[in-house]
C-alpha cells in the first residue's frame, strides 16, 4: 500500500521508519517531512488539506497517518473522510480532547474519570478565589493549544495569581489564554500511556515515561520532552488494570455516547499518586519523543496497526511488541527551548566493528534540513533522537548514549540521565 505521513518531526520520522521496513508498504510520502525523511520516502510541499486529498486520489494513497495535533483540530480527518479517503486520526470534534483543556476537563467530570481538582474561568476574580482554596504549588493553564508551553506551575499563591492575570489579559498566550484552568498540583510520577483506537476497540501500547524538563534530575524549564523510554517498570498490572477500567473504557464509551467515537491515538498523560492513576491531560496524537521509542518496539507491521485502526477493524488484528526496552535521548540545539539557534552541520560517525550496536541503535531525525551541499543541518529546537534498544533498560540506555557520542554539531545539548527513574527502582 501507499502511505502518506503528515508532519515533520522525529515522531513522523519514526513512524516512517516503521513503515519503511514493512513489506506491505510500497510508496511512502511525507507532508511536509523534514531534511531526513526524504531518505525514507518523498517529501511533499503541500499543506492545504484539499490539495493533499487531491494528491492522495491521484497517487493511489491507501492510508494517511496524521502526526501532529494541529491538522486534527483543524479537521483534516473530516475532510479526507468526506472524500472517501482512509485516514488515521480523530475528527475535529473528537480532537477537542486535546484542543481545549476545558472541553477535556468537563468531559472527565461527566464520565467520572479521576483528574486534579480544577476550575475553568475567564474571570480573574474567580481564579483568585479558587487559588486561595488550594495549597501551593498551584497549576495555571491556558485553554487553547500553545505547543505544550501553556502551563505554569506556580510555587506560591502570588505567583499563581500573577500567571492567571497575565494569561487572562492575553499578555502571555494571546487568544489561547482568554479562558484558563486553575488546578491542584499532583505530586507523583508521570507516565505516557497510548491507546490506538478504532472507534470501538483499542490496543494499549507499552507505557512510556517522558522527561519534560530541560536539565538532569528534572530541573530547568519545561520542554516538549528531552527523552523517553518504554516499557516503564513503574507500571504494574494493577495500574494497567486501573487505567483500563477507570480511564480508557469510560473515555472511549463516553466519546461514543456523545456522538464522537474516538479513532486514532489517545495519549493519556497520567500522574500516579500513591498508586492511583490520575489524568493530567489527553492528547489526540503520539507523544514526541515517546513515539520514537514505541515504533521500534512494534513487532507487527505498522501498516496493519494503523490501517486496521483507521478502518474500524482492530478486533481482527493481533498486535505484538518485541520483548525489549527502548530508550531515546533527545539532542537539542544550543538555545532550546528559549530561542532558535544558528544552523549547524550534523556529522555522525560511522559505527564500525560492532554489528550488535549497529542493529540496536538508530537516529530519528526531527529539526533538520538538507542544504544544497547535500549535508544535514541542525535547524530545529529538538534536532534528533538517539534511540537504543536492549534486553534491559540499562542496556538500551547505554546504546542510546553510545550513539549520542557518535553525533556532532555545534551547540548540541542533551540530558545524560534519561530513564533514571526506572534504573533507580
Ligand atoms: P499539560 O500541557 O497539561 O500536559 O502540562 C504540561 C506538564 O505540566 C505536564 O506534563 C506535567 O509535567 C505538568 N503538569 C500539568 N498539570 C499538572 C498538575 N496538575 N500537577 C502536576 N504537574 C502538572
Ligand atoms: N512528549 C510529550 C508530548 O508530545 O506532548
Amino acid at each position: 500500500m501507499n502511505v502518506l505521513v503528515i508532519g515533520s518531526g522525529g515522531r513522523e520520522y519514526s513512524i516512517g521508519m516503521a513503515l519503511k521496513k514493512d513489506e506491505n508498504v510500497d510508496k511512502l510520502y511525507f507532508a511536509p517531512g523534514n531534511g531526513a525523511t526524504d531518505e525514507l520516502g518523498e517529501n511533499l510541499s503541500i499543506s492545504d488539506f484539499s490539495e493533499l486529498a487531491d494528491f492522495c486520489e491521484e497517487n493511489s494513497v491507501d492510508l494517511t497517518i496524521v502526526g501532529p495535533e494541529a491538522p486534527l483540530v483543524d479537521g483534516i480527518v473530516d475532510l479526507f473522510e468526506e472524500r472517501g479517503l482512509t485516514i488515521f486520526g480523530p475528527s475535529a470534534q473528537a480532537a477537542q480532547l486535546e484542543g481545549s483543556k476545558i472541553f477535556m476537563k468537563n468531559f472527565l467530570a461527566r464520565h467520572n474519570v479521576p483528574t486534579a481538582k480544577y476550575i475553568e474561568t475567564d474571570s480573574l476574580e474567580d481564579a483568585y478565589k479558587f487559588i486561595m482554596t488550594l495549597e501551593a504549588p498551584i497549576v495555571v493553564k491556558a485553554d487553547g493549544l500553545c505547543g505544550g508551553k501553556g502551563v505554569i506551575i506556580a510555587q506560591s499563591h502570588d505567583e499563581a495569581k500573577k500567571a492567571a492575570g497575565e494569561m487572562l489579559s492575553g499578555n502571555s498566550f494571546g487568544d489561547a489564554g482568554t479562558s484558563i484552568v486553575v488546578e491542584e498540583f499532583l505530586d507523583g510520577y508521570e507516565l505516557s500511556v497510548f491507546a490506538i483506537c478504532d472507534g470501538e476497540d483499542y490496543v494499549v501500547l507499552p507505557a512510556a515515561q517522558d522527561h519534560k524538563r530541560l536539565l538532569n534530575n528534572d530541573q530547568g524549564p519545561n520542554t516538549g520532552g528531552m527523552g523517553a523510554y518504554a516499557p516503564t517498570p513503574l507500571v504494574n498490572d494493577e495500574i494497567y488494570r486501573k487505567l483500563d477500567e477507570r480511564v480508557i473504557v469510560p473515555t472511549l464509551e463516553g466519546m461514543k455516547a456523545e456522538g464522537m467515537p474516538f479513532k486514532g491515538v489517545l495519549f493519556i498523560g497520567v500522574m500516579v499518586v500513591n498508586g492511583e492513576p490520575i489524568i493530567l491531560e489527553y492528547n489526540v496524537r503520539f507523544g514526541d519523543p515517546e513515539c520514537e521509542e514505541l515504533m521500534p518496539l512494534l513487532k507487527s507491521p505498522a501498516s496493519e496497526l494503523f490501517y486496521k485502526a483507521a478502518t474500524g477493524d482492530l478486533k481482527n488484528a493481533t498486535i505484538e511488541f518485541h520483548d525489549k526496552y527502548a530508550v531515546g535521548v533527545v539532542m537539542a540545539s544550543k538555545d532550546y527551548p528559549y530561542k532558535n539557534s544558528a544552523p549547524a552541520e550534523i556529522i555522525v560517525d560511522e559505527i564500525v566493528h560492532d554489528e550488535i550496536f549497529k542493529e540496536h541503535a538508530h537516529i530519528s531525525y526531527a529539526g533538520v534540513s538538507r542544504e544544497e551541499d547535500g549535508k544535514l543541518y541542525a535547524t530545529g529546537g529538538r534536532v534528533l533522537v538517539c534511540v537504543g534498544l536492549g534486553d534491559t533498560i540499562a542496556e538500551a540506555q547505554q546504546r542510546a548514549y553510545m550513539l549520542v557520542g557518535q553525533v556532532h554539531y555545534a551547540g548540541k545539548q542533551c540530558r545524560t540521565d534519561i530513564a533514571y527513574q526506572a534504573l533507580n527502582e
